[in-house]
């Protein structure tokens, strides 16, 4: 007989947000005493293998859609618009979309943007080199991905700034005090939407190569995507796709400025770049942690969660689960690679839709900025950015390296 969840005593991680190596390190302690730990929306798990277990269950639902319900956001009009997203479609009409722009975010589609991500990252050392001095934060990783994902939908270059605050403005959607910021969110949602829906009509009659003019041409079985299914990609892009890759490679080179011979050995030798990616996506990853509710019923490992509780999945730890990594604790671009992929895209059906695109951007751009910042050291202090639902990474990474490359 399962045990109700209600009936059960959670052990809670009582260390605050702004220690997160020692808020990780509790709850993996809580964690090997028993499966499921205390959180702050509901209970949370942190090993590998129910991470993975629960994330593969199509009954746990995306609580991605659910956010603006959990802070306190009533506004009609902003919950039908976050409910047709595909973060948080469940069912035949996320595997519908998902079939349908799949094809688009190959990591063919993705290979073809490598020369100008190279050239965005080569421009960013240049405004720095000469100084041997930075803000690895502000400098570079601010501004990485928004000229990468305008190349990607097809956007001119002079419309990065636009693009620029659009993102700032609805990545709100992920702070905690979202309720206040609904005024601003929705202001860029309509103001994307109507530039997203004047490119669609150019490229209706202008296919371009690019990502808008895939997804329009995007077809199945005479199935196609409306135009408010396209706007609502683009919005899912900017979400999904800048703040992530940029606090990710934040998060490496935080890591990496702790490990001086692991960068002169990724400069020495540029062909690590994947396993280095893969391998700073699981020590440090800038998505830590992910939800999901339970769409009826659920029973598993002998607890019954009732319809409608929230669980959150635990990706950070479970990329330090010693069942699944040898050496959890040790750092090495070197170390073969494991069996299980590191969890940091997700698992099952919502895995990263842009994890080809992901994974380019951060291969081109680490050895590179291993290569032209040798020698690089903490400057003083990294301020670590403010709680937010599931992104994280800094917003101020001081540095030095040798000047000049
Ligand atoms: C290092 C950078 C990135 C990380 C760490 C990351 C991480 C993730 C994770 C963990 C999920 C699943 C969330 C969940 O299951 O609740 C996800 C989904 C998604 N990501 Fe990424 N992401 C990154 C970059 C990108 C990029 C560059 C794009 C697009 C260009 C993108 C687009 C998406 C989309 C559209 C989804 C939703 C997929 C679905 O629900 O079917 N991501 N990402």
């Amino acid at each position: 007989m399962a045990t109700a969840l209600q009936d059960l005593t959670l052990a809670d991680v009582a260390v605050d947000f702004g220690d997160n190596a020692a808020r990780v390190d509790e709850f993996i302690r809580l964690g090997r005493e028993f499966w499921l730990v205390g959180g702050m929306f509901g209970p949370v798990v942190t090993r590998y293998e129910d991470v993975t277990a629960i994330l593969r269950d199509k009954r746990w639902h995306s609580a991605s859609g659910k956010l603006a319900e959990l802070f306190g956001v009533t506004d009609p009009e902003f919950i039908a618009n976050q409910q047709v997203s595909i973060l948080s479609a469940e069912g035949d009409v996320h595997t519908r979309l998902r079939r349908l722009v799949s094809p688009a975010f190959s990591p063919r589609n993705a290979d073809a943007l490598r020369p100008f991500m190279r050239d965005v990252v080569n421009g960013l050392v240049d405004s720095v080199a000469a100084a041997g001095k930075a803000d690895f934060a502000v400098d570079i990783c601010e501004s990485y991905p928004i000229p990468i994902i305008c190349e990607l939908l097809g956007a001119p270059a002079s419309d990065r700034d636009l693009f620029s605050r659009w993102a700032n403005d609805i990545l709100e959607v992920f702070s905690m005090d979202m309720a206040t910021k609904i005024g601003t969110i929705m202001k860029a949602q309509n103001e994307l939407g109507d530039y997203t829906n004047a490119m669609i009509e150019e490229r209706r009659s202008k296919p371009a190569d690019d990502l808008l003019t895939l997804l329009i041409a995007a077809e199945e079985a005479g199935d196609k995507l409306s135009n408010d299914e396209l706007v609502m990609m683009v919005n899912a892009v900017i979400v999904a796709g800048t703040d992530t890759t940029r606090n990710q490679l934040g998060c490496a080179v935080a890591l990496f400025a702790q490990h001086p011979q692991q960068w002169a050995l990724l400069a020495e030798r540029p062909e690590l770049a994947p396993r280095a990616v893969e391998e700073s996506m699981r020590y440090f990853g800038a998505v830590r942690e992910t939800a999901r509710f339970a769409s009826v019923d659920i029973e598993y490992r002998d607890v019954l969660f009732p319809q409608g509780t929230f669980i959150g999945l635990f990706l950070e730890a479970a990329n330090r689960d010693e069942t699944m990594f040898p050496a959890p604790g040790v750092f090495d671009i070197t170390a073969p690679a494991p069996k299980s992929p590191q969890l940091t895209f997700g698992s099952g059906i919502h895995y990263c839709l842009g994890a080809s695109l992901a994974r380019a951007e951060l291969q081109e751009a680490l050895p590179i900025l291993a290569r032209r910042m040798p020698n690089l050291q903490l400057d003083g202090p990294t301020v670590w950015k403010p709680e937010t639902v599931g992104i994280f990474g800094p917003e101020r990474l001081p540095v030095t390296f040798d000047p000049g490359h």
